[in-house]
This record gives structure tokens, sequence and C-alpha cells, in this order.
């Protein structure tokens, strides 16, 4: 067996189903979830409808780079949306669609870690979205985690990281937005990342999955590819970017994203898919095109998320020190109390459910930067998330825990 698996830690959600196991929840009143980071609004009719009108392309393998329109629609996209020169990115070389991020996020590593390097490493954020680090063990490399507390404004200091180790990372996983934070990291951090990238010799993979969820219509995340344009970098040499439609379109069981970038680094992971054998269907390539063509949808799906943001925000704040994010659907809270106290009182009193922030990270010497945050999700309808955010208040409120603040 491949010893990596031995090294897998349990999924924040096994460990979340461990500690509901242990707590009677507050029956009278009915279930909250706001734990789970998959959204909730319609999938559109058009989405629905391209994806019918493909059904007859069962008789076909799809091959694994892709038609040629999904290709064209992904890179009309990324130009536009990141301001990339008009012939910045060429779709037969520097686009490749993928079945969701997840499973790209994974299979990179697999495909560019070299094991035989005597301490092969890879290096994420922490609190980090979980695959990147089952996806490093796995490849046969050490994790290293880069501590983004709220000290550091939930952003990771590259400054921190020792030259040894940068010379031992062959992948850095950075998560803009981030998850849980919806932190965005500016020019000038990717910039920096960009540089030690080049000194050190690794790859860069930006997890740009709730790229399109921010907060402020007239100021949309920067991107890796955008800077790196923007450095004159034009074969995007070093450095990948991963999109889905998941949270952009609502159409999480469409599993659909794409990498896109440096070509060299595309033609070694088309080749390992090859193998893999991981080709997106016709109908989900078709339904992808149709959705990256869009962007009323996203537009509206954005006034959605906006909407909840202001209603919540001052619900809680009562009680709760929260940093407004500039993207995705998650809160993050610092708390009065232990995160996993908090979960549980929560379940129990008012039987909504969230995740323990520490359940999200990694201890290190500076301790464990989710430890008394909590992850809150804003997903489901708005009177769901209002109602949610009532009980959280309640139940601070009934603990007296902290006054509410003036
Ligand atoms: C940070 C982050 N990256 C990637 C993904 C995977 O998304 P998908 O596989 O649906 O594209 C998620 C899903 O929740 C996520 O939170």
């Amino acid at each position: 067996m491949n010893p990596g698996l031995e090294s897998l830690k349990p999924y924040p959600f096994e460990r979340l189903a461990e500690l509901r196991a242990n707590v009677s929840a507050a029956s009278h009143l009915s279930p909250i979830n706001m734990s789970i980071g998959e959204p909730k609004h319609p999938t559109p009719q058009f989405i629905h409808d391209a994806l019918i009108d493909a059904l007859d392309g069962t008789g076909k393998y799809p091959p694994t780079r892709g038609g040629p329109e999904l290709r064209s629609a992904i890179a009309d996209w990324l130009t536009a949306r990141f301001r990339l020169p008009s012939d910045g990115i060429d779709p037969s070389r520097q686009v490749l669609p993928v079945n969701g991020t997840r499973e790209a996020l994974f299979s990179i590593a697999q495909c560019l870690v070299d094991s035989r390097a005597s301490s092969a490493r890879v290096a994420m954020p922490n609190p980090f979205y979980q695959i990147y680090e089952g996806a490093a063990l796995l490849a046969g490399a050490s994790p290293y985690f880069i501590s983004c507390p709220s000290e550091r404004d939930f952003l990771p200091n590259f400054d921190d990281v020792p030259n040894r180790i940068w010379d031992e990372c062959q992948l850095v996983y950075i998560c803009t937005p981030g998850n849980p934070s919806g932190k965005v990291m500016d020019r000038t951090l990717i910039a920096q990342l960009i540089e030690l990238s080049d000194r050190h010799d690794f790859t860069i993979v930006s997890d740009e999955c709730y790229s399109e969820l921010y907060l402020d219509e007239d100021n949309p995340p920067v991107g890796l590819l955008q800077v790196a344009a923007e450095l004159g970098r034009a074969d995007f040499s070093r450095c990948l970017v991963m999109h889905s439609l998941s949270k952009r379109s609502n159409a999480p069981g469409l599993r659909s994203g794409f990498v896109a970038g440096d070509a060299n680094l595309l033609t070694a992971y088309l080749r390992y898919r090859t193998y893999h054998g991981c080709a997106m269907s016709v109908q989900v390539q078709a339904a992808s095109t149709a959705a990256w063509r869009d962007e009323d949808h996203v537009r509206e799906n954005r006034a959605l998320y906006r909407e909840k943001f202001r209603a919540v925000l001052p619900i809680l704040r009562k009680y709760l020190n929260i940093p407004t994010p500039q993207a995705g659907f998650y809160l993050w809270p610092e708390l009065p109390i232990d995160d996993i106290e908090f979960c549980r009182s929560l379940i129990s009193e008012q039987n909504v459910i969230t995740l323990p922030g520490r359940y999200l990270a990694r201890s290190d010497e500076t301790g464990n930067p989710g430890e008394n945050r909590v992850r809150i999700v804003l997903n489901d309808e708005l009177d769901q998330c209002v109602e949610g955010a009532e009980r959280i208040a309640a139940m601070l409120g009934h603990r007296t825990l902290g006054a509410p603040k003036a």
C-alpha cells in the first residue's frame, strides 16, 4: 500500500460527525447546518439546458484535453476577467478542463512532485483546504504549513519561511480568496511568491475557486495569472491557477473546473491525466462552455451573497469579532470560548451546526491558527442564514460570555 495513506488525517467532516454523535441536538428547533461549504443557490437553467442538449454525445470517448469550444470559452473568460493581453493565453496549450478542482488540486501534486528528492516538500496555507495536505502526503512529500493567523491578517507571511524550506519545496499551494478567511492575496504578495518560485525552483498552484464571489462589485480579486502577466511573464512559467464552476455558477454537482498557466507543466499534466483516465464528459463540457460564457448569473449570485453578509453581520457582531471577508461565503469569527465547546453548545442549545476552526488547521510551534475560531457558511436561503445568526446570538447572549458590544 501507499504509505502516505497511513498519514492521512481524518477529514474535518469526519471529526464533526464524531462531535455531533456525542451531543444531543436541541430537537425542539429545526436543524440549521452552517458547516458545509456547498453552494445552495439553484444551478441556472441554461446550464441544465446545455447539458441536456448535449446528451447525444454519449457515443464517443471525450478527449482528455477537452474540446476546442470549452478551452476557448475558458481562455476568453480568463482574458476578460484577469485583464490578460488579448492573445495572452493559448487555449490549446495553456488550458485544461478538470472534473472539479478538488481532483485537480490532488492530482497535480501526483504529477509534479518528485518523491525521490531527499526531502520533498509541498507548502500550503494554514488553515487550508484539506486536499492540499492529502495530495502532498500521497505524492510522497511532507506538507509545510504557512500559518495565516489573525495577527497576520489571515495571509501567509512568506518572510517567515526559511530558505532551506523554500529549497525543499517543489509545489506551493495558495488559496486566494482564502477558505475560510475570505482574504485575498494582493499583487505584492503574489509577486513576492513568483519571485521566490524563480529563486527556489518550485511551482505555484493558486486555488482561486472563490474568486467570483467577491463582495465589492467594483473590486474583483486579483489572480496569479494576472500578476504574472503584469510582471511580463508571458509564458506564466511555474504558475498554475485552478478555477471552478461549483461556487461561481452554483454547479458543484457538475464537477467542472479548469487549470491554466504554464504550458510545459500542462503538457506533463495532460500526459498524467491521459493515463489517469479523467476526461470530462462532452455533456459537462457543453454545460461548462455555456457557464464560462455568461456573467449575468454570476453577478446575480454575488448579489445574493452580499445580501446575506449585510443581514447576518450586524446580528453576530453584537457578540463576536468578525472580520468582513473580501470574498467567498464564509465567516471566520474569533470566539469568546473554545471552538469545540462553542460548536457543541450551539448544537445542544440551538440545533445549529458549525465547524470548529481547529479542524481546518494544523498545530505548529505557534499553536493552531484555527483554534477559538469557527467557520460559519452563509449558503442557505437568506431567512435561514438570519435565523442561524439569531440563534448563535441567542446562545452567546444566554451564556453572557461577553456583554453585547456597544
Ligand atoms: C478552497 C477550495 N478549493 C477547492 C474546492 C473544490 O471545489 P470543486 O472541486 O467543487 O471545484 C473547495 C470546495 O469546497 C474549496 O473550498
